[in-house]
């Protein structure tokens, strides 16, 4: 398949485990036969959300790049942490921005959520915060989500999960995903005809 995904990682500092998962999260998609960009919020620097400064400039260089970015791909992975039982702010800024671009991006875009957290329940709640923008601006968001626990000591020192049982199961929610994903953009270019 020739399926372009942007992985997405809500964190982007040094050690972030996030960033560990994206990077996992790209190694298997890149497995499964599609191409995989990892990117992090950094890539996209933007300003907290200003009407005036919209009004004004338009939106910042960082959004207008993710906007091309999203649109150019057909699946968006999105890794991030969960902060206070939500989505990180800067996420949040992040896709507040993005939804002010027409055509806006979001809309139909198969969208698939991971996250990772050294907490018990692995930033499950930041996860289904998350939703709730996305879907309202008519992402697609696949219904099964995986959140990993225990993250600081997931990982084995070559990325891979040191859990056998949950790498296949991310294997599997990725595999699966891909698949709808390319049910889908055939089913629109078939449309397109
Ligand atoms: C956190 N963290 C956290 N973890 C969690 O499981 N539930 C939570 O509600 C929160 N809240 C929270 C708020 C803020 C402001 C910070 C900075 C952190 C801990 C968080 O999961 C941990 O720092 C992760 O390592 C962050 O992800 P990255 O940066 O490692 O990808």
């Amino acid at each position: 398949t020739s399926l372009r995904a942007l992985v997405l990682s809500g964190s982007s500092r040094s050690g972030s485990v996030n960033v560990r998962l994206a990077a996992l999260v790209t190694a298997m998609v890149r497995e499964a036969g599609a191409v995989a960009e990892p990117v992090t919020l950094r890539d996209f620097p933007m300003p907290p959300y200003d009407g005036d400064a919209e009004a004004g400039e338009g939106l910042p260089e960082g959004a207008l790049a993710l906007c091309r970015r999203i649109e150019a791909a057909q699946a968006l992975i999105i890794a991030s942490p969960e902060y206070n039982a939500s989505v990180p702010g800067v996420l949040k800024n992040a896709v507040d921005w993005v939804s002010r671009y027409r055509l806006q991006p979001f809309k139909d875009k198969q969208t698939l959520l991971v996250s990772a957290s050294p907490s018990m329940v692995g930033g499950n709640r930041g996860l289904w915060a998350l939703r709730v923008p996305l879907e309202h601006l008519g992402a697609r968001v696949y219904p099964d989500m995986f959140s990993l626990a225990g993250a600081h000591h997931a990982f084995a020192e070559d990325g891979a999960l040191t859990d056998q049982g949950l790498a296949e199961r991310l294997t599997a929610t990725i595999g699966s995903f891909l698949d709808l994903v390319e049910a889908d953009t055939r089913y629109l270019c078939l449309q397109r005809r």
